[in-house]
């Protein structure tokens, strides 16, 4: 065996171990350590590997990523981290598209790519289409998350023909790419399938609505993986393959969990509409609304013992983590008994209050998964919900009728208070009307979250 398949299983198994720890809050940050070293074993496999390397290439696209890679870590807002995992994945596809077609073009004027055996004249089509559409896919996701409306040029039963049509075609134009001899009409069908995967990418992602956006950024975390084996299988490479298909696999688990804390399918995901950008017309008027201020509130829990704090979207608009976690710790120094209730699905991305409150140093026992914490809402004194809407709202437990028709939610309304932080009778991303603002047990508290959020531990340290 050649030295570097042993750095290549052993980069594999810290993969694994990788994600091993990043599917439990606890572990996360280790599993990242171990994922990191892993990539460093493979990066020095691959130089083992290549005996041929081309060292002031190497070195300046070292430089020139990793300089990128700094500067957008530094620059990006909590509420744009959506934004650039859905870059990430599109970047991933696009190198494992590039990748094929660099190998396309090595192949001789006199062979075609049928001649190197069915693997490469089925992965490289493969690579170019998976990669290609999750490029343009993700460019979509990006501008859909960043608030801008993509609307498909195509409406109606038209539409299931025309991507059917692009599918047929991609085939076609993948088996004349495998079949032809001589480098100009492979290349000819490699730029068609090229293009045509472009817009199978972008007439993939416009029908999505706005509140699946996320499900489907996991999605195409998936497919920049699946790309990145069909390259992987390209250029013979075994890690690309097996680190590929970890992150396929993943990503389909990923996806997979937040359908089902939506009770959505993916089909239904996909032929989208949820959130669509469309406020309903009621979604405003509200007439028995209570509202409150940061003193009422600390009065409230001056009486407590037991308060659970719901982060949502608006936490991280506010940026408010570390005030809110400030809050937490004033309340633990007069005894109150303080958890955090998660929704799996709260904010705009997979895992994104966990990754605000640790950001904020929030010890990991604090932070309680819906369905551990939802049966001790009933003798739960005050419940402070920090710029959440969809993910408390009561019209879900409504079997039908609403967009959020059977979305597990968290049941806040049994508490004996709810205090509602937001700063306008606005509606959350699936653009309905929620009840809970108007339960006799509810107070609003209009304002930013992180004012509020100070203008409480302000009166909580004055008792
Ligand atoms: P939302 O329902 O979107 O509600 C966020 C609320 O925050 C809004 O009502 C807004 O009201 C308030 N807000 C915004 N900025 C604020 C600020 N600076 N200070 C205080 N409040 C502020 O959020 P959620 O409850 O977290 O639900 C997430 C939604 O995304 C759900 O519909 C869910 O289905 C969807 N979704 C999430 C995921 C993932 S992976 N996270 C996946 C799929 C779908 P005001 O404008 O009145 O302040």
């Amino acid at each position: 065996m050649h030295l570097e398949i042993y750095f290549y299983i052993a980069a594999s198994i810290l993969f694994i171990l990788g994600i091993k720890g990043l599917a439990r809050v606890k572990t996360a940050r280790r599993g990242n350590g171990i994922a990191s070293l892993g990539m460093l074993v493979a990066i020095l496999g691959v130089l083992i590997e290549a005996k041929l390397l081309n060292w002031p290439l190497l070195l300046t696209g070292l430089v020139v990523g990793t300089a990128i890679g700094v500067l957008l870590a530094k620059r990006v807002a909590m509420t744009a981290m959506p934004e650039l995992v859905a870059a990430f994945n599109g970047l991933g596809g696009g190198a494992s598209a590039l990748v094929a077609i660099a190998v396309l073009f090595g192949i001789p004027a006199e062979m075609s790519l049928s001649d190197y055996g069915a693997m490469q004249a089925i992965s490289l089509p493969a690579g170019i289409l998976i990669g290609t559409a999750t490029l343009t896919g993700s460019a979509v996701a990006y501008m859909k998350l960043g608030g801008k409306n993509v609307a498909h040029p195509v409406k109606g039963p038209t539409r299931n023909l025309v991507h059917a049509a692009i599918v047929l075609a991609i085939i076609g134009c993948s088996a004349w790419m495998a079949m032809s001899s001589g480098s100009a009409s492979a290349i000819i069908a490699m730029l068609l399938v090229l293009a045509l995967s472009a817009v199978a990418g972008v007439f993939l992602v416009t029908p999505i609505g706005g509140a699946d956006m996320p499900v489907v950024v996991a999605l195409l975390n998936s497919l920049s993986g699946i790309a990145a084996s069909a390259s992987g299988f390209v250029v013979s490479n075994q890690l690309l393959i097996v680190a590929g298909a970890l992150v396929g696999a993943s990503g389909l688990i990923l996806t997979q969990i937040m359908c089902k804390a939506m009770n959505r399918s993916l089909g239904n995901v996909l032929i989208g509409g949820v959130g669509d950008d469309n406020v309903a017309e009621d979604a405003r008027d509200y007439t028995n609304i209570k509202s409150t201020s940061g003193e009422e509130v600390a009065m409230l829990l001056d009486g407590a013992t037991s308060c659970i704090i719901v982060p949502g979207y608006g936490l991280a608009v506010a940026q408010a983590q570390h005030t809110c976690a400030e809050l937490a710790k004033e309340l633990q120094k007069r005894d109150v008994q303080v958890r955090y209730a998660i929704h799996p699905v709260a904010g705009r991305m997979p895992g994104h209050m966990n990754v605000l409150l640790a950001e904020a140093d929030v010890p990991y026992e604090e932070l309680w998964e819906m369905d551990k914490i939802n049966p001790d809402f009933q003798n739960t004194d005050v419940v402070i919900i920090v710029g959440a809407n969809d993910v408390v709202n009561p019209l879900a437990r409504e079997p039908q009728g609403s967009p959020i028709s059977g979305m597990p939610i968290l049941d806040v309304d049994y508490a004996q208070t709810v205090v509602m932080i937001k700063r306008s009778l606005s509606p959350g991303y699936a653009g309905i009307k929620n009840p809970l603002f108007e339960n006799d047990n509810t107070l609003m508290l209009f304002a930013d979250a992180k004012e509020a959020l100070q203008s409480i531990v302000d009166e909580v340290k004055d008792l």
